[in-house]
């Protein structure tokens, strides 16, 4: 069993760094890190060196990651993962650099999705100066997408530690692996990619805020502001560049009664299982996973 510690960064490859760039600061309100690397953009949320490296090349997601305790746990994760089949790969120093970890390692989970683990991902001291004042508190959750939610449940709850907070049927799993509701979730879809990243926002009037900053801006909202039944969230998702879909929410559930919490099934054909306050539902859009082990390096870049 391994046991994953946090999430750790999304790093995404961007056909068009500038715009990205542009969209992730002036739109959504993240840090610039101070360049030290051509063709990869840093973006700081919260506490994080970064959580978001957004990488010139081939439109897609690169890779998620997660924090695991030490090197020790490193080297156990590695071991376990390759006994169990998986082919992992251990980043190189520059790649490691590159994501402000001491050292990582990637794998595709069953459905193709790149995951990396990373033992001491760097923090930064001074406070976050935000490109604009979107309330953001932190990195709040990642979601990827599979072809059988079930069966992606059945990976990360037996190779490591997440338990599912709530089902949406067939549709999605929410998973923790805190006491905050979901830090992962598994959405439903053809093949891998991530469906969304997730940025907790301090107020309600933040996200109400941002609602009307992006609609004056001309930014496709996807859905929203609404509410989520299973962790009770304030939700508001929008389109970035190259299909990067990101979320904006406050009020996630904290599940301190770990042994109490039972999940619960929810129908997504039921009005209110989305959405409690009955807002039009749509499938986000989800940036495809760039396949590991085709163009050179591509899985690990
Ligand atoms: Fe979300």
């Amino acid at each position: 069993m391994i046991t994953l510690t946090d999430i750790a960064y999304v790093r995404s490859g961007v056909a068009d760094l500038d715009a990205a760039i542009k969209f992730a600061t002036e739109i959504v309100g993240l840090e610039l890190a101070a360049p030290t690397e051509a063709g990869v953009a840093h973006l700081r949320a919260d506490q994080r060196h970064h959580c978001l490296a957004l990488v010139e090349g081939p439109s897609g997601v690169i890779a998620s990651g997660f924090t695991v305790a030490d090197a020790d746990a490193l080297d156990a994760a590695e071991t376990e993962l390759e006994r169990s089949g998986l082919t992992v790969r251990r980043g190189s120093a520059a790649e490691a650099r590159s994501r402000r970890v001491r050292e990582f390692i990637g794998f595709d989970d069953p459905f193709g999705n790149r995951i990396e683990l990373v033992s001491q991902q760097e923090s930064v001291g001074r406070p976050v100066a935000f490109s604009r004042q979107a309330g953001i508190s932190e990195f709040g959750h990642l979601c990827l997408d599979a072809p059988d939610v079930h069966e992606a449940y059945r990976f990360w709850s037996t190779r490591f530690n997440a338990r599912v907070s709530d089902w949406i049927a067939d549709a999605a799993c929410l998973m923790r692996i805190d006491p905050v509701h979901h830090k992962l979730a598994v959405f439903r879809a053809d093949g891998p990619g991530l469906c969304h990243m997730n940025f907790q926002v301090d107020t309600i009037d933040d996200v109400f805020r941002n609602w009307h900053f992006l609609q004056e801006h001309n930014v496709e909202i996807e859905m929203g502001p609404g509410r989520h039944p299973q962790s009770t969230a304030i939700f508001l998702y929008f389109l970035g560049p190259e299909g990067f879909t990101y979320e904006y929410s406050f009020g996630v559930r904290r599940i301190e009664d770990e042994a109490g919490w039972v999940p619960r099934t929810f129908d997504p054909a039921e009005p209110g299982s989305i959405d409690m306050w009955l807002g039009p539902i749509t499938r986000t859009v989800s940036q495809p996973q760039i396949r590991s082990g085709q163009p050179a390096g591509a899985g690990l870049s």
